[in-house]
């Protein structure tokens, strides 16, 4: 089988990596890819959002599956242009259809649909630029600290979580005025929920699911979860509080509602679930849903992820998947995410990478190319990440922070305490 993976992160690196040990799988292409994903199949130069010209790629080069990494395309429906073409309907399209994606795409559209399901989340209301007295009296209603969230897609940054009432009350005011575009032109204001975050992945055929590796990941930039916000600066898997009790919950309370929801609402998903979780008091709640694997989360989960993937992405395109075998591999992975300096604010590309090929750990690149001259260089603000199995998680952990201290560019930078805050 030919496949086409779309994509250019870590996460689909991690998804290459694992496709590529397939054997069903004939040729493996990435679209765009990366200097990693280089070394596992063939890059080629096509938009992930450029459907067309994916299009007239799967045909001319005979892909039979479509995996489909980052959200924005699912978003902007690709499994639907693929549904509505005769010459692209057979292709195995690994990813839900635009209604799907919604799940990601509107957080109003996800806790609507929480509600209408009872999937335990945090209570919440929605505001339009016509409600912004209303909104402000609301926030009134809440206890400090305040989130709020812009409704579309951001990027990562529509999010923000503020200390007091007068500050959440201006920020609502600029986000219905148009500071994150048209994504801010409703806004979900919710309860704040405390407690530790973990990520639940889930692969569904619309009627059938498996559930994957859970994980944890690392967003702020600084040690002890200190400073600005990141895309992730590492992750690990397994997650000690989601024991076998603990995963029944999310099971029987989260994870069955959303996938028979999604069936009752006749909203087609062949594809992957995030469940961003968090534990409150031993009650997992919803804090978000994505229609895509996480990113640094997958390079862990993938580590872990003891099946042939593409006999499972069959099973999600053929309706079977409940007849395919999965486990999880008892190890504990840790990926260490190696950065640029200044990241998440400015920094330089194009630094010249040297030892990356790390000895008992596999490195999976985030933001790397080739220049003029054949040399790996830096092109991202996340770069290159250390993933290792271990014994324990401190075991792993260790293997990941040599391999990150052996690679060099200039400015690298790592954190060295991911998983710090789990305990056995
Ligand atoms: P999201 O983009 O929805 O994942 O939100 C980004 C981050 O904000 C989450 O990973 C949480 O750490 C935090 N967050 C979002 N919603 C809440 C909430 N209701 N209570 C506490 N933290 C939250
Ligand atoms: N690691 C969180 C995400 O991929 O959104």
């Amino acid at each position: 089988m030919n496949v086409l993976l779309l994509g250019s992160g870590g996460r689909e690196h991690a998804l290459a990596w694992k496709i590529a040990q397939s054997e069903r799988l004939g040729t493996l292409y990435i679209a765009p890819g990366n200097a990693g994903t280089a070394s596992v199949g063939t890059n080629v130069a096509l938009k992930v959002t450029d459907f067309d010209a994916i299009a007239d790629f799967v045909r001319s080069h005979d892909v039979q599956m479509v995996v489909v990494g980052p959200e924005d395309p699912l978003v902007r429906g690709i499994a639907d242009y693929f549904a509505a073409d005769a010459t692209l309907r057979d292709v195995a399209l690994i990813g839900p259809s635009k209604a799907g994606a919604v799940l990601e795409g509107s957080k109003d559209f996800a806790k609507a649909f929480m509600r209408r399901h009872g999937i335990p989340t945090a209570a919440y209301q929605t505001f339009d630029g016509t409600q912004v007295e209303a909104g402000c009296r609301f926030l009134e209603t809440l206890q400090p600290p305040y989130v709020l969230k812009a409704d579309g897609l951001c990027a990562g940054k529509g999010v923000l979580i503020v200390p007091t009432l007068s500050e959440a009350q201006r920020e609502l005011r600029e986000m219905l005025s148009g500071m994150f575009g048209t994504a801010s032109s409703r806004v979900v204001i919710e309860e704040f929920l405390s407690g530790i975050e973990c990520s639940v992945f889930v692969l569904t055929d619309g009627k059938d699911y498996k559930i994957l590796p859970e994980a944890k990941d690392y967003k702020r930039i600084g040690e002890g979860d200190t400073g600005l916000n990141t895309g992730g600066m590492g992750s690990v898997s397994p997650v000690p509080f989601a024991d076998a009790a603990w995963m029944e919950r999310v099971e029987h309370d989260i994870i069955r509602p959303t996938v028979e929801g999604l069936a009752a609402e006749g909203i087609a998903y062949k594809g992957f679930i995030f469940f961003g979780l968090i534990n409150c008091d031993g009650a997992p709640k919803v804090i978000e849903y994505n229609c895509r694997m996480g990113d640094p989360e997958t390079e862990t989960v993938m580590l872990r992820l003891d099946a042939d993937i593409l006999d499972l992405f069959e099973g999600v395109a053929t309706g079977t998947l409940a007849a395919r075998e999965l486990r999880h591999d008892p190890r504990h992975a840790v990926c260490v995410m190696c950065v640029s300096g200044g990241y998440p604010q400015q920094y330089a590309k194009g630094c010249v990478m040297t030892d990356t090929d790390v000895e008992g750990s596999i490195v999976f690149h985030a933001g790397t190319a080739r220049n003029a001259a054949g040399e790996l260089v830096t092109s991202g603000g996340r770069v290159i990440a250390v993933s290792s199995y271990g014994a324990s998680r401190q075991e792993a952990l260790q293997k990941s922070m040599a391999g990150a201290a052996q690679i060099q560019y200039e400015g690298k930078y790592y954190r060295t305490d991911i998983g710090f805050d789990l305990h056995d």
